[in-house]
């Protein structure tokens, strides 16, 4: 019995112990928490105020097939006349930071700078002025895949002139907004805009050029990327003081197993996914990743191509790519794993995938959200940022996406996104832990809007709107409510509930 007592006493002991350690993983002050979205899936006001057609009203409108539910962005959660209700949301989370685009159509309706659209500067001035009223830090994306549709007529990202005319727009809006905006991302997702856009005919422009337009487009987007930054450092830094840098969608792709031909497969698709838009400008080289610039070419002779489907950089433009960030932007969602002969998949021929030559798998224990791609993974955001640090050393990361999808009739209750983001979380501590220089985390998304190709059938929001509704109502849902508390104390409390679900901005 005195025994009994005295084990119970040491297992109280060693338990509260592990629980005050835990309690001392805190999120810094000047660590920034925000939440992300992007101009085409919020905004509407599509044609509003003389905005110009962007490629994704261009495509919803004339092929409304590629959209599952064959709806569009026209309207979405009309944050073009409910911004000043997303920015009390933002003080309601008691976010430090919150992430959003400039609709490049909005500002320059044909896509050049000789005509500026005053109606759009004002704006987005309105929608800056309003969230640094309240303290809170705008980080803007330049681009979000809404190219102006006149600019996709020229040939967009494959046309070679497509970096001046993206540096001409990026020194409007720095000029315009450069005073108050300090952190600048250039391009959200360059593997979505150029794998997705340009070799499938899932996200627009839906040209579908397998192997060879995401390729180019690689190229055109690095390079423009380049332009801007060099733009910012040589003329506006200095006046204004910001920061610029890219977000690149960074996923772990893990070996399956510990074989050698496994971790090359990674390691293959790895380059082939974000690699090939992060090694120029992140690595010393300042060139596209090594092994896949040589499947590639190879590739590409034997199916009787006069020059590798990749085109390569000049020493020129190595050198004036490599080096042009102040940060790394990570959008970060799941984890595969990767094996070089098991799972076979059927590869369209040529193409990126078949370029590779390696296969996915996803284990059917880690849980699924309402999008198929999207897996709570284990140490996911750990393994991501952990090999980005050891490649391209400790440099500033800025985690600019995160989030867990639900379909439209997942309610307020969100047990799953609430266990997402405090694994997540969790991970990111690993990673603060372990010195990896993560400034700040936005979760994906501050509300519902419109997801791409799955229409409104996929919700990333913390906050739900309702559709139906013309006044698109925001009802904040129960991972609000944590995500709220996270912020405020710098600890994740796994047993937080909040009850009664009422928000109010906190005085
Ligand atoms: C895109 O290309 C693939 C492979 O060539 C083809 O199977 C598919 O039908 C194409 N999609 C469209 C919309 O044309």
């Amino acid at each position: 019995m005195k025994l009994f007592i005295l084990f119970g006493c040491l297992i109280y002991l060693v338990g509260y112990h592990a629980k005050t350690l835990k309690q001392q993983r805190r999120f810094p002050e000047d660590f920034l928490f925000g939440t992300a979205t992007a101009a085409y899936q919020i905004e509407g006001g599509w044609n509003a105020d003389g905005k110009g057609e962007n490629i994704w009203d261009y495509v919803t409108h004339n092929t409304p097939t590629v959209i599952t539910d064959a709806s569009n962005g026209d309207v979405a959660a009309d944050s073009y006349n409910n911004y000043k209700r997303d920015v009390q949301m933002m003080r309601e989370l008691g976010l430090d930071a919150y992430r959003f685009s400039i609709s490049w159509a909005r500002i320059l309706p044909d896509g050049f700078s000789n005509n500026v659209n005053e109606a759009g500067v004002k704006f987005y001035n309105n929608y800056i002025n309003e969230m640094i009223k309240y303290n809170i830090e705008p980080i803007v994306t330049l681009y979000h895949w809404d190219l102006p549709q006149k600019l996709q007529e020229l040939g967009g990202f494959a046309n070679p002139l497509f970096s001046d005319w993206f540096e001409d727009y990026a020194r409007v809006a720095f000029d315009h907004f450069g005073d108050r905006v300090k952190l600048w991302i250039t391009f959200n997702e360059p593997r979505e805009i150029c794998y997705e856009g340009y070799a499938s005919d899932t996200k627009a422009p839906v040209l579908n050029s397998s192997a060879v337009g995401a390729y180019i487009c690689a190229k055109n987007l690095i390079l423009s990327h380049a332009k801007a930054y060099h733009a910012y450092n040589n003329d506006f830094k200095s006046n204004q003081g910001g920061e610029c840098g890219i977000t690149i969608s960074v996923n772990w792709y893990g070996p399956l197993t510990d074989s050698k031909d496994d971790a090359m497969a990674a390691e293959l698709r790895r380059q082939a996914e974000w690699g090939l838009y992060a090694e120029p400008i992140f690595s010393s080289e300042g060139d596209f990743p090594k092994e896949l610039s040589r499947k590639i070419a190879l590739k590409s002779a034997e199916q009787g191509y006069s020059r590798s489907r990749l085109p390569s950089l000049t020493d020129d433009e190595k050198d004036f790519v490599k080096g042009s960030f102040d940060f790394f932007g990570v959008n970060h969602y799941t984890s595969l794993l990767v094996s070089a002969s098991e799972y076979k998949q059927e590869f369209i021929v040529p193409s990126m995938l078949d370029d590779v030559g390696a296969f996915t798998y996803v284990p059917e224990e880690w849980p699924k959200a309402a999008s198929y791609w999207l897996r709570l993974a284990p140490n996911s955001i750990y393994n991501a940022l952990s090999h980005l640090r050891n490649k391209y050393g400790n440099i500033k990361f800025i985690i600019t996406e995160n989030g867990w999808s639900s379909g439209p009739s997942g309610g307020l209750i969100d047990d799953d996104r609430v266990r997402y983001y405090r694994a997540a979380l969790e991970s990111v501590l690993d990673c603060l832990d372990d010195g990896i220089n993560i400034k700040g985390y936005m979760a994906w998304s501050l509300l519902d809007n419109f997801e791409w190709n799955e229409g409104y059938l996929e919700r990333f929001g913390l906050y739900e709107v309702d559709f139906e509704d013309p006044a698109r109502p925001r009802t904040p849902r129960k991972s609000a409510f944590v995500y709220k508390q996270i912020i405020k104390s710098r600890e994740i409390d796994h047993s937080y509930e909040p009850d009664p679900m009422t928000m109010a901005v906190d005085e």
